[in-house]
């Protein structure tokens, strides 16, 4: 028979063995954490880059040169996945060393020239390093999609060390932008019907929007050089 005694022993080991087993993973899950703050850092130096050209553009010229701006931080569950799908090791080096898109800024202009002229802006600042440019407007992928891809390197400034840290930026109009949340439906939805004619009807949806972005930056630019 065991006493109260040994049984408030076992009690305690097993709480414990608990509390031991919580550190360890506490110091594993540290590195990781520290890491997303990082990233969360750099998003926020893109992002103020982006609103002090903002408050100098409706200042000077009067108009904005984005509508909106939507970050987010891949999720842990998405940041596995990723680099299981690709064979690489699950650790924090290697989301450092093989992931671009941890750190994401979806930046939405009303046209075209917006884009470029604002995509420019920023990769010429001196502290941002363009690691790859992938131009989906002049070049759209097959099924329509239409977006200008930007992986920049840019530094954060820690209490200890500077930082190098890569950010995905995406610039859209806010016509591809409602093109392209249509199309994500379609991608993660299984076993669709008649999904052959919705892949047509959206390429053909793509083709108007893009004939509508221009067409509506054309009556802009009129309006602007009609002024004064
Ligand atoms: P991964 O980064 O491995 O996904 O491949 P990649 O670097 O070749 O990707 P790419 O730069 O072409 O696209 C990265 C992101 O752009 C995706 O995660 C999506 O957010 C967006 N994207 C790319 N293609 C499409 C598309 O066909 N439809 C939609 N809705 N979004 C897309
Ligand atoms: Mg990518």
């Amino acid at each position: 028979m065991e006493t109260e005694e040994k049984r408030e022993k076992k009690k305690v080991n097993k709480i414990e063995q608990i509390l031991d087993e919580d550190q360890d993973m506490l110091a594993e899950a540290k590195p990781f954490i520290n890491l997303m703050m990082q990233y969360k850092c750099a998003i926020m130096e893109v992002e103020t880059k982006l609103k002090v050209l903002d408050a100098e553009f409706s200042q000077e010229f009067n108009r904005n040169p984005f509508e909106s701006i939507k970050s987010r931080l891949k999720s842990p569950a998405s940041i596995y996945e990723k680099l299981r799908r690709k064979g690489y090791p699950i650790t924090v080096e290697s989301i450092e060393e093989h992931l671009a898109d941890v750190a994401g800024i979806r930046v939405i202009c009303s046209f075209p020239d917006d884009i470029y002229q604002l995509a420019e802006l920023l990769t010429r600042q001196d502290d941002i390093i363009v690691l790859e440019k992938k131009d989906y407007i002049k070049k759209p992928k097959p099924n329509g999609y239409r977006s200008l891809h930007l992986i920049l390197d840019i530094p954060i400034f820690l209490s200890h060390e500077k930082k190098h840290m890569k950010v995905e930026v995406q610039f859209r109009t806010i016509a591809m932008d409602f093109w392209a949340s249509l199309e994500h439906k379609l991608k993660y939805k299984k076993n669709v019907k008649d999904a052959e004619e919705i892949v047509s009807q959206l390429k053909a949806c793509s083709d108007s929007i893009e004939q509508l972005d221009y067409q509506m930056q054309e009556i802009r630019n009129k309006i602007d050089a009609s002024k004064e």
